[in-house]
């Protein structure tokens, strides 16, 4: 698929385009980040390859889709508060993303996205696949959107970040973890509606979600689970496999993902930035 300026190749019948023919450290024009921010929404996520980028060009791709967000979870543990470098060395026991999840949900405007560049990549393994929500909203039953309509579900970071959490203990890329550490809680629709689409997404992930408003914990579950697992059904997803300076752009409010913990004897390194986003409605 070509647009005026960029070639597109979609890697997947759910989500995913590969897009090549631009040099993402080039000081793009207006015409250039329009198309690729077209491609984003058309795709939910886009890939290019072959990229030099360090941290000023990375920032400076970033700041065309918006302010860059500042992860409340790294403050401190990572020299540059716009930056989070996400690393797994070998003997690492968790990751960052190791279950399907939106970023940064528990906050009241997430990001609407991330840039992640590709900087050391394991022979095999380290993949991160991603899975389309308009596509898990969409094959819902009509009887079970319309209830779903209703529902505003319970985002927390309690099991990602803080003393009790114990993550850093556990992998390379070390959280927050000091006794000042406060719980961040903030309740979403269950299902939203895509800013810059229109389009319907649901809007849940296993690393924060916990309950709908104003139902326990246990009576939640059920519903729940089934929405988390019925999320990432395999027609919905696509699997991205690096090379050293890939890039990975995911929208983030109409695409959950993963990181596969499979790296084994493997260092990986990645430089992620987030780009800020708005209240989910
Ligand atoms: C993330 O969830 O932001 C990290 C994804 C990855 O490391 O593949």
């Amino acid at each position: 698929m070509r647009n005026q300026l960029l070639d597109i190749q979609p890697i997947a019948g759910a989500l995913g385009a590969e897009i090549g023919g631009v040099n993402l450290a080039d000081e793009l024009g207006d015409g250039v980040i329009a198309e690729i921010r077209q491609a984003l929404l058309d795709h939910g996520v886009i890939f290019f390859r072959d990229q030099v980028l360090d941290v000023d060009r990375h920032k400076a791709f970033a700041r065309r889709f918006g302010d860059i967000f500042i992860h409340p979870n790294f403050r401190g543990t990572q020299a540059d508060p716009e930056v989070v470098n996400v690393v797994r060395n070998p003997g690492d026991a968790r990751i960052v993303g190791e279950k399907w999840h939106h970023d940064t949900t528990m906050v009241a405007e997430p990001p609407m996205g991330a840039v992640f560049y590709a900087i050391e990549v394991p022979p095999y393994g380290g993949d991160t696949m991603f899975a389309s929500q308009y596509l898990a909203y969409e094959t819902l039953s009509p009887g079970l959107q319309a209830l779903l309509e209703g529902l505003r579900v319970k985002h927390t970071d309690r099991a990602l970040a803080g003393p009790q959490a114990g993550v850093s203990k556990t992998r390379s890329t070390a959280v927050r973890e000091d006794a000042d550490w406060r719980e961040t809680i903030t309740y979403h629709p269950a299902v939203i509606t895509h800013p810059e689409t229109g389009r319907k997404a649901l809007f849940v992930n296993h690393s924060h979600c916990v309950a709908f408003e104003d139902m326990t914990e246990e009576e939640s579950r059920p519903l729940l689970d089934y929405l988390l697992e019925h999320g990432h059904r395999p027609e919905f997803t696509c699997r991205f496999r690096y090379t050293p300076g890939s890039v990975a752009f995911w929208d983030n409010r109409c695409v959950k993902h993963i990181a596969v913990n499979d790296a084994g004897p493997f260092r990986r390194v990645a430089r992620r930035i987030q780009i800020q986003g708005t209240r989910p409605q």
